[in-house]
């Protein structure tokens, strides 16, 4: 008897469903047995999840711990953060960066109760009508939240594709289009709510790629699939930019009235590409503190560039402050908590202790 062509196309394609089946249960095996416990996992709350996903997308994960519960407790639901002044919605992102998110967030949560009722769409193509929601974030609530099969393709879970398939970086739309194509071809499609297979399973990839199969020195040894693996080790990566070094100078200047300590802050222009609006200490050329001694040098980060950050007291700089008088304000200590301060900032107020988190 012999074999045609579509027959062994058919056999191909069950080859090919078989090992996506083992993949599948054996990422599902560790994930059940090894996933971190993180407060936002086994929450039945789409905006929640919402909430932690934005988060998530470009701050890592012990500061988004501390700082989803303080987020869900002061905004505990969509009414509540759509009603809030977009200030106090920043005040309680300061030091998580990329406060574009949370501006956007804050519009989303806006739409769902003045345009849908209050109601959470349901799908990832709903979701995307949301200011803000993207294709990741689409995909990540009506997966987790609503366990609709449908795949995110975050950083981590490219890189552990690209290396199962033992494929190099290649940063082009096609590219992409084509891993969106497997990462949904893994996907289960059992669509019970209450295993929500699809949410695990897309959290399970993520976590592999976080935990796991890390970008260098990944540990395969622990690895669920390293025997459907075909790279085992590091993969071929694009060049990324550089870091560029920056030094920088701001003025700390503190004050009692009425027993109480305010600082003195700046006002960021509204139309500053970074950070617009923001309140930070009043930052100094480096002309002007030429021979002064900082107070304290601190280093902070901010896209690709590191900042070596010093930090002067001395009154006679105040004259040398660049900014309108209009764009400076003396916060009391307590109300810092309140107002959207840089990330930098509020840094800077924890190591002189006139902040304490
Ligand atoms: N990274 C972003 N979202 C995640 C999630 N839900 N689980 C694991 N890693 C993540």
């Amino acid at each position: 008897m012999s074999t045609t062509g579509k027959d062994r196309k058919k056999e191909t394609v069950a080859q090919g469903e078989l090992a996506r089946a083992e993949f599948r249960e054996r990422l599902g095996r560790w994930y059940r047995e090894n996933a971190r416990t993180l407060p936002w996992r086994g929450v039945d709350d789409a905006y929640a999840t919402w909430l932690s996903e934005v988060m998530l997308q470009q701050t890592r994960v012990a500061t988004v711990i501390e700082r989803y519960t303080e987020f869900l407790e002061r905004f505990p639901t969509v009414q509540a953060l759509a009603a809030a002044e977009e200030s106090a919605v920043l005040a309680r992102w300061s030091g998580l960066g990329y406060y574009r998110r949370a501006r956007m967030l804050h519009r989303g949560a806006k739409f769902v109760v003045e345009e849908l009722g209050g109601v959470m769409p349901r799908t990832a193509a709903e979701l995307r009508a949301l200011p803000g929601v993207g294709e990741y974030t689409a995909a990540a609530i009506a997966s987790i939240a609503f366990g609709e099969s449908v795949a995110v393709l975050d950083g981590n879970v490219e890189r552990v594709l690209l290396r199962v398939l033992g494929e190099g970086e290649e940063k082009t739309s096609a590219a992409r289009k084509r891993l969106m194509l497997v990462a949904q071809a893994l996907m289960p499609t059992t669509s019970r709510r209450d295993e929500n297979a699809a949410g695990e399973h897309n959290q399970a990839m993520m976590e592999l790629g976080a935990t796991v199969c890390v970008p260098r020195g990944p540990l395969c040894l622990q690895c669920p699939v390293m025997e459907l693996c075909r790279t085992r080790g590091e993969h071929a990566t694009a060049k990324r930019a550089e870091m560029r070094r920056r030094r920088v100078a701001h003025l700390l200047q503190r004050r009692a009235r009425s027993g109480v300590t305010e600082v003195l802050l700046e006002r960021r222009a509204t139309d500053a590409s970074l950070m617009s609006g923001m309140l930070e200490l009043p930052p100094l050329t480096l002309d002007a503190v030429e021979g002064c001694e900082p107070l304290l040098k601190v280093k902070h980060a901010i896209t690709n560039t590191n900042y070596e950050v010093e930090v002067f007291e001395q009154a006679s700089l105040r004259s040398e402050i660049v900014a309108a008088k209009s764009a400076l304000v003396w916060v009391a200590m307590d109300t810092l908590y309140e107002v959207p301060l840089t990330g930098l900032a509020r840094k800077v107020l924890k190591k002189v202790g006139v902040m304490s988190r």
